[in-house]
């Protein structure tokens, strides 16, 4: 398959809207990281989303809108707390589960009784959603388990050949998917987090929860293996681990959150100022920079576990094969 590559301007996106109307794909850009589109309600449309992902049936995908009066047009109902929150955090990168209606294909929610909505913050996304007509189901634009795509080069990269087109708009804001937060349980459980912090949401939902990272009452695609680069990642530990791989420094690469350190072949710095917000959205291109380097492993410092800190967090564990420690000239890690 060609993969067409289109301007993010009115000729692009209507020529994006026309595929997705005859149930073509198109990555497209939102403010966290590039989707991957079908047409909402076409199970025929979202299964090809699926195959040119490998990912597998079991892990639903988030619906699109262009205004909050189309997710109720997707959930059997919408209670205030639902209005509350859209109000407050839409468009943004805030998706919210509640029970669906039955028109939306059993593909898109895995099955489930629920389906995960938002309205993202990008003139594009909005201009294609509303140019298609539909809502889009979209996951994001990369091959299952992989790193996700913050520039239309990562989606290149990962589904060139497997996509009908996509929408070339650079890098996004954001840089980290969407929180997922699920309001069919009460209390309103946070099954990812994500670009919304949850200190904003505990403002309007003071009683919300985190779930376990993996286990039963996590978002059913939390795999604990997942934004996985190809090199070898260790999250690196204050303390001896007692590994079997010793390795010099000069051969891995760090993700460092403030400050670079000696030694390393290649430093991807997060944030000098120790800025959160900038630190997320670097987080997946440095991974993609240190990825392309041809290194023995990829060592990650810990970054701090508040605002967009625990959505930091949380990839870096999914995407850590086990911890690091690095003394003088050299990194051993557990295998
Ligand atoms: O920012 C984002 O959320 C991006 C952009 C493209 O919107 N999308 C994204 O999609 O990250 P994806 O498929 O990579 O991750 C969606 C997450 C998965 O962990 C999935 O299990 C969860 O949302 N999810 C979707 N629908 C759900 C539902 N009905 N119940 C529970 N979890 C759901
Ligand atoms: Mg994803």
């Amino acid at each position: 398959m060609e993969t067409q590559v289109l301007a993010p301007d009115e000729e692009g996106i209507a020529a994006a809207a026309e595929v997705l109307r005859r149930k073509g794909i198109v990555a497209f850009p939102t403010e966290t990281v590039y989707g991957l589109g079908a047409d909402a309600l076409s199970a025929r449309a979202v299964a090809r989303v699926f195959a040119a992902k490998e990912r597998p049936r079991f892990d639903p995908v988030i619906v699109h809108v262009a205004s909050p009066d189309e997710a109720g047009w997707l959930w059997a109902s919408v209670p205030p707390l639902a209005k509350e929150l859209m109000d407050r955090f839409w468009p943004g990168p805030l998706t919210l589960v509640l029970p669906r209606r039955r028109r939306v294909p059993g593909i898109v929610t895995a099955g489930l009784p629920t389906v995960g909505v938002r309205m993202p913050d990008h003139p594009v996304a909005l201009g294609l959603i509303r140019a298609a007509g539909r809502p889009i189901a979209a996951p994001s634009a990369n091959r299952f388990g992989r790193l996700s795509p913050t520039h239309h080069d990562d989606v290149l990269d990962q589904l060139r050949g497997r996509v009908d087109a996509v929408l070339a708009a650079g890098r996004t804001r954001v840089g980290i998917e969407s929180t997922v937060l699920s309001l069919a349980e009460d209390p309103p459980v946070v099954l990812r987090p994500g670009g919304t912090p949850l200190e904003a949401l505990r403002e309007v939902v003071p009683n919300v929860r985190l779930a376990p990272p993996t286990g039963p009452s996590a978002s059913p695609g939390t795999l604990p293996r997942h934004y996985v680069p190809a090199t070898p990642l260790y999250l690196l530990d204050t303390g001896p681990v007692g590994g079997a791989e010793v390795v010099d420094r000069s051969r891995c690469g760090l993700l460092a959150f403030q400050r670079a350190w000696e030694g390393f072949a290649q430093v991807e710095v997060l944030s000098p100022t120790g800025d959160l917000v900038e630190a997320a959205a670097r987080l997946f291109s440095a991974l993609h920079r240190l990825d392309r380097g041809g290194l023995a492993a990829i060592v990650a410092e810990p970054v701090p576990e508040e605002g967009l800190g625990v959505a930091i967090m949380d990839r870096l564990r999914r995407a850590a094969s086990a911890r690091a420690y690095v003394a003088g000239q050299e990194v051993w890690w557990t295998r």
